[in-house]
């Protein structure tokens, strides 16, 4: 089954270090700049098939923004957990003119979440912090809405995440987050050849987030888009597949050639109902937070 806790043999911090090299690797970075171009890295929402990556993935960001639009305006804060290249901050900022505090481990992500910001003039909107969402360097009650696409995947301690993260939420704000999901009975063993390219040790269950975020006292919604994954899966390997000779110019070719044995075994996990995928909206129940200090590490 599947782990979601703290338990195991790495630490906080040496995951941590493990996904920061991993986002920080040239090569890695230059695929998601390469195949998502430069704004997003998380599944899109497909309106067909052969969509771009790009587009669908600015979909997503619509597509959950549009489930908060009531809590954002001119006087809003978002917190971006995990922020990447910045493309939910600017969209959110550009969109409804709040402010966004951008958190990510990466100090190359976000350098240029940064450049993209003063370029796109919403530097005065958004603010880059470097650091961890397990620990976060805000008071409590904060943020009118806690944002994450697609970061908790590489998190092992995700009741402190999530608690974090309601803690820093205004009564009456809301989370949004995506992540990919195990379906409930995958056995971790069967993932691992595909997670072992993010340096994931496992995934989440849907009802693993069910169960917590009600315990924090949120009321959860769960839009299942896990046909989206399978769509974004199939998306990947035939960019890369199509495009492998220019890919091969800013990618190494070793490393291209380890996407194209990659990428098939999500496809594969995808196709055989092994994953879960989908946008979660959480808000505060009338009895509001139960607001403990975060679990220890
Ligand atoms: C798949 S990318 C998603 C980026 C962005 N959310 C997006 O949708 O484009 C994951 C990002 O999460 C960041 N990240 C992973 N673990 C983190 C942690 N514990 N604290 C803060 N950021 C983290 C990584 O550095 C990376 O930028």
């Amino acid at each position: 089954m599947t782990d979601n806790t703290s338990h195991g043999s790495s630490t906080p911090d040496h995951e941590e270090e493990t996904t920061r090299r991993y986002y920080e690797t040239s090569d890695v970075d230059a695929f998601y700049d390469a195949v998502w171009g430069g704004e997003d890295i998380h599944i899109g929402l497909y309106a067909h098939a052969r969509e771009a990556i790009a587009d669908a993935s600015r979909r997503t960001v619509r597509h959950a923004a549009d489930r908060v639009a009531d809590l954002l305006g001119p006087d809003a804060t978002v917190l971006d957990l995990g922020s990447g290249y910045g493309g939910s901050a600017r969209a959110l900022a550009e969109r409804f003119g709040c402010r966004v505090v951008a958190l990510d481990l990466s100090e190359e992500h976000n350098r240029r979440h940064r450049a993209a910001n003063a370029r796109r003039g919403l530097d005065g909107l958004v603010e880059v912090v470097t650091g961890s969402l397990c620990d976060l360097p805000h008071d409590a009650d904060r943020f009118d809405v806690v944002w994450s696409l697609e970061v908790l995947c590489h998190v092992t301690d995700r009741d402190r995440a999530l608690a974090e993260a309601v803690r820093v939420l205004k009564p009456g704000g809301a989370l949004v987050f995506s992540d990919i999901m195990a379906a409930e009975e995958t056995p971790d063993e069967v993932l691992r050849p595909a997670l072992s390219r993010l340096g994931v040790r496992s995934l989440a269950t849907l009802s693993f987030y069910l169960e917590q975020l009600s315990a924090l006292g949120l009321k959860p919604c769960f839009e299942d888009r896990t046909a989206d994954l399978t769509t974004h899966y199939a998306r990947l390997d035939e960019e890369v597949h199509r495009r492998r000779a220019e890919l091969r110019t800013v990618i190494s070719p070793d490393y291209v050639e380890d996407l194209l044995t990659n990428l098939p075994l999500w496809a594969d996990i995808t196709h055989r109902g092994l994953l879960r995928w989908g946008l979660f909206h959480a808000r505060q129940t009338e009895a509001g937070p139960r607001r403990g200090p975060a679990p220890g590490p």
